[in-house]
Formats: structure tokens, C-alpha cells, sequence
């Protein structure tokens, strides 16, 4: 009886089915969930809870070419001592947390590989030559957490130093920058490397070397916009002197013919007069227009 009925109810609903999930349903869509996924990875990294010393964390096959590493420390020893070279990065000490503050925080770091362009497309003209490296840091209470909000946090003294590997130059034409995304990813940001292939940064985000396209010295359009400022200014102080020399004139014709005509009576006199002036003789260009 009971046999009968599962087979009846094999034959209508058919043999159950374990449907894989496909992989583009894993992978996180943008680079904000890929931030709240490396968080859990990263702090499943940590065998023992200890401060001071970083644990390499192993993310889902299907993330295969993403780092990721994760860093516990005392807020207050952050501040005081900061951590001389965490991966790529060394961190100063006066690094502040907050404006929410935390007893422990852990600093979790990204090197997203073949995946920077994916989750960090540049704009324009710009060309990764390093796989972006990201530096973001959560509340370290509890290593059990997950969805966890980024932590704000702020190097007051010097700035965090980011030193990238060695590094192919570019080609003639071309420069090589820094590139650097804040915590939401929003557009990228270029700006000057510092000496020895290093980048400077000062609160959480994401960061990188671009190769870019080199743009005219600074200097040159600097001249040529001060040699078009001065070039305005005598324009403009010859029009204004033309006007004074013109009115100037016309006024001393105008009282000098006024006398003449003192007796004759013309009511419209004046407007003619001013109408029909013709140029004196000697006059500049910007004398009588
Ligand atoms: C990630 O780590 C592995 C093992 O340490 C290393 O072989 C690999 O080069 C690293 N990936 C990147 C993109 O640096
Ligand atoms: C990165 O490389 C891995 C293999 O190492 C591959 O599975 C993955 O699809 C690549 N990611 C992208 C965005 O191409
Ligand atoms: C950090 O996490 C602990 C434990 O979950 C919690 O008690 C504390 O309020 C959190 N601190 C902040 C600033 O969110
Ligand atoms: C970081 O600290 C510096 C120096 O104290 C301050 O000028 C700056 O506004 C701070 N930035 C942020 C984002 O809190």
C-alpha cells in the first residue's frame, strides 16, 4: 500500500533532483558583497585568538586568485605602535579607529589577483600593472561574526605606506600612478606615486599601480595661463583707458561748443551734436570708436 503510493508519487514528481547552483550565483556581484564575503573568509582564518599576528585565509573555489589575510590588534597598541609590514602594507603608528570605537579590530586584506578589474574597472585611458590590494578594517570582538560594518579608521601622523613588488616600466608617453577606491568602490582616484614604487594612503579602501597616460608638464600651461591673463588685463585697461580719453574729449568739445551756443536756443541741440562728433584728426584708435 505505502509502496504503491511512493511509486505513484515517483511517477508524478519524478526522481528528486540535487540541481548544483551555478557558479555566477556564488560569485559576488559587486565589490561591496565581495567585501562582506572576505570578511567571513578571512576571519575563519584564525586558529587561536591572538593579536599580532596575521593568519592567511582560504576563500571559495570558485573566488580562485583572490589572497586574503587577516590581522587582530588592540586599537590602543595600533595607535601607539602601529604593525611594521603587514603583507604589502606598513602601517604608522598614530592610525586612529572610529568615529565608532572598538577595544580590538582586525584588519582584513585583500589581494584580489586576476579579479581587480573585474570587481575595479579603471576609467579612461589606464591599465592596472599590480592587482589591487585592498586594506579594510572590522570590529575584532567577536571572531565569529559575519556582515559585519567596515571600520572607519585614519592615519593622524603618516601616512599608511603601500610598497608594491618590482615593477616593468612603462612605455615613453606613459606614466605609472596610483590608483585608489574607497570602501564602496565608487570611481577610482589617481594620484602621484611616491619614491620606490610605493603609494600613500590614509583610510580603508583599495589600491593599485596604473599604468596612465602622461599629461603635459603642468608647468608650460601654467606660463601660457599667465601670459593670457596679462594679454586680457592690457585689453581691458585699453578699453577702459579709450573710454576715459573718449569721454574726457567729449565733454571738453561739448563745453566749449556749449558756450557758443549759449544764446541760441535748440532743444535738441545736444543730441545731434553728439551724434554727428566727428573724429578729431590726432585722435588714437581708442579715442574715438
Ligand atoms: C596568493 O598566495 C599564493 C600562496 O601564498 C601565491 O602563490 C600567489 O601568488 C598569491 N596570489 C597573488 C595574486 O599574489
Ligand atoms: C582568475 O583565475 C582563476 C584560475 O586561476 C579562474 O578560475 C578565474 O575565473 C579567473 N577570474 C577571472 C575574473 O577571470
Ligand atoms: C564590537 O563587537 C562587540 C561584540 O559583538 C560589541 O559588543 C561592540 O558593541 C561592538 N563595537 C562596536 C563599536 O560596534
Ligand atoms: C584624518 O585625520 C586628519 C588629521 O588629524 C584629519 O585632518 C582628517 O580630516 C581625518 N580624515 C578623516 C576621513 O577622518
Amino acid at each position: 500500500m505505502e509502496l504503491q503510493f511512493l511509486v505513484l508519487l515517483v511517477f508524478f514528481l519524478g526522481w528528486p533532483t540535487v540541481r548544483p547552483q551555478p557558479l555566477s550565483d556564488l560569485i559576488p556581484k559587486s565589490a561591496n558583497d565581495l567585501n562582506v564575503m572576505l570578511q567571513d573568509y578571512a576571519y575563519r582564518a584564525f586558529t587561536f585568538e591572538r593579536t599580532g599576528i596575521p593568519f592567511d585565509g582560504i576563500v571559495p573555489s570558485y573566488l580562485t586568485g583572490i589572497n586574503i589575510s587577516a590581522l587582530r590588534l588592540r586599537s590602543g597598541s595600533l595607535y601607539s605602535r602601529g604593525f611594521d609590514s603587514y603583507k604589502e602594507f606598513v602601517i604608522p603608528p598614530g592610525v586612529m579607529d572610529g568615529p565608532r570605537h572598538v577595544e580590538r579590530l582586525v584588519f582584513v586584506y585583500h589581494n584580489l589577483g586576476n579579479w581587480s578589474s573585474h570587481y575595479y574597472p579603471l576609467t579612461g585611458d589606464h591599465m592596472y600593472l599590480a592587482p589591487i590590494f585592498g586594506l579594510l578594517a572590522y570590529n575584532g570582538s567577536d571572531l565569529s561574526a559575519t556582515n559585519l560594518p567596515v571600520l572607519e579608521f585614519n592615519a593622524t601622523e603618516k601616512p599608511i605606506t603601500f610598497k608594491f613588488g618590482p615593477i616593468k616600466p612603462v612605455s615613453s608617453g606613459r606614466v605609472m600612478k596610483c590608483v585608489w577606491f574607497d570602501v564602496i568602490g565608487s570611481k577610482p582616484v589617481y594620484y602621484e606615486m611616491a619614491p620606490d614604487n610605493t603609494c600613500l594612503l590614509s583610510t580603508p579602501g583599495h589600491c593599485s599601480i596604473v599604468d596612465a597616460p602622461f599629461v603635459h608638464h603642468r608647468h608650460t600651461s601654467h606660463v601660457g595661463k599667465t601670459i593670457a591673463q596679462v594679454f586680457l588685463g592690457a585689453l581691458v585697461l585699453g578699453y577702459i583707458m579709450g573710454l576715459l580719453i573718449f569721454h574726457i574729449r567729449g565733454r571738453r568739445n561739448r563745453t566749449m561748443e556749449n558756450r557758443e551756443t549759449m544764446t541760441r536756443a535748440g532743444t535738441h541741440y545736444e543730441e545731434i551734436q553728439l551724434a554727428t562728433t566727428e573724429c578729431p584728426k590726432k585722435a588714437s584708435w581708442t579715442g574715438c570708436l
